[in-house]
């Protein structure tokens, strides 16, 4: 039994075959015009795939986020021209759905800063999931996990502590970790994405200070989650859900490198009643910026600084060298 007849009872099934052999006039006007809705029908479906035909694969796949994901998510030009489709990559290069080859100045976000489909890093990921692909997160940990946590401190918190001195005067001793004591390393929290990061700091600070403020700066991005939210200066990202947030974040204009002197003289003593007047015209200087953190500090209970190095999602704004050395002073 085929599919178009599996659901037939015996007299439906009796009735199509009679239409294939006709017995009488009304009979030859049926066949008629079963044969004519059957050549419609095939018509139909021929133009249809003729014009799915010319669809591209680029169209075909926005067509299904157009339909299936949810709004506000991939943004699409209503007429199709951004964004272009991965299909796949290689090195430094990635190929759209048609097959044109691009170089791909942004690394994935960072994700392929080690190059796309770099083959250690593919062998590496195969290797494993081929042996353990999860441990139920925070429950039973792995061998790779605290070996990750340990490298991750040992490049960035024990670089500039005690914990190198340590290490300085005991080189390629094997115990030199249990030399270090827990206060002299980084602690790492693995997390999923980007904003999960930031919440994790986030509570860090507040956990450390006692404080619930922070201090951001206009055009960040630092989310979309309701923690991180709170310090996203974008206000289409952040208005419709004001309502909801807790609001502990204070913005202060973020400097851009060889711009400030297009800031010439203060036309205001209070530089926070400036920001509020919205003089974007203006880049602040280095001392302006500094003199809004001092005054959030008198103001607020402040407990963090919450900066990019570069903003990317503001405009990729880029500061000048002195002001990350400058927020690690003030705090
Ligand atoms: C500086 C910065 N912080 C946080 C995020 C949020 O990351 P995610 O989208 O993974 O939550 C982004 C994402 O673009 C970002 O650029």
């Amino acid at each position: 039994m085929n599919e178009n007849t599996k659901h037939q009872t015996p007299n439906t099934r009796k009735a199509s075959s009679a239409k294939h052999q006709p017995r009488n006039d009304a009979a030859d006007g049926t066949l008629v015009f079963g044969i004519w809705c059957f050549f419609g029908v095939w018509c139909l479906g021929l133009g249809v795939s003729a014009a799915s035909g010319l669809k591209t694969r680029t169209q075909h796949v926005l067509d299904l986020l157009r339909l299936y994901e949810s709004r506000n998510v991939t943004f699409i030009e209503p007429d199709g021209s951004w964004p272009m489709v991965w299909d796949r990559a290689r090195d430094a290069h990635v190929w759209d759905a048609e097959g044109k080859k691009y170089l791909d100045l942004t690394a994935a976000f960072g994700v392929a800063a080690a190059g796309h489909a770099n083959p250690r890093v593919v062998k590496a990921g195969q290797r494993q999931m081929n042996k353990l692909l999860h441990a139920m997160g925070d429950v039973h940990p792995h061998a790779l996990k605290a070996e990750l946590a340990r490298e991750l401190s040992r490049i960035t918190f024990e670089r500039w502590t005690v914990a190198a001195d340590v290490r300085r005067r005991n080189p390629g001793r094997k115990g030199s970790v249990r030399l270090l004591t827990s206060a002299a390393t980084g602690k790492t929290i693995f997390c999923n994405s980007g904003f999960e990061a930031v919440e994790a700091a986030l509570k860090t600070a507040t956990l450390a200070s006692g404080k619930r403020g922070v201090i951001a700066f206009e055009g960040a991005y630092h989310g979309l989650g309701y923690g991180a939210l709170n310090a996203t200066h974008r206000e289409h990202f952040r208005g419709p859900f004001r309502s909801q947030l807790g609001q502990f974040a204070h913005f202060v204009p973020f400097p851009e490198a060889g711009q400030a002197s297009r800031l010439t003289q203060k036309t205001s003593d209070d530089p926070l009643k400036e920001i509020q007047e919205d003089r974007r015209d203006a880049c602040p200087t280095r001392e302006r910026v500094e003199d809004c953190i001092q005054r959030l500090f008198r103001r607020e209970q402040i407990g963090a600084i919450l900066v990019e190095a570069i903003q990317v999602r503001g405009g990729i704004n880029i500061p000048p060298p002195a002001l990350l050395p400058l927020l690690r002073r003030l705090c």
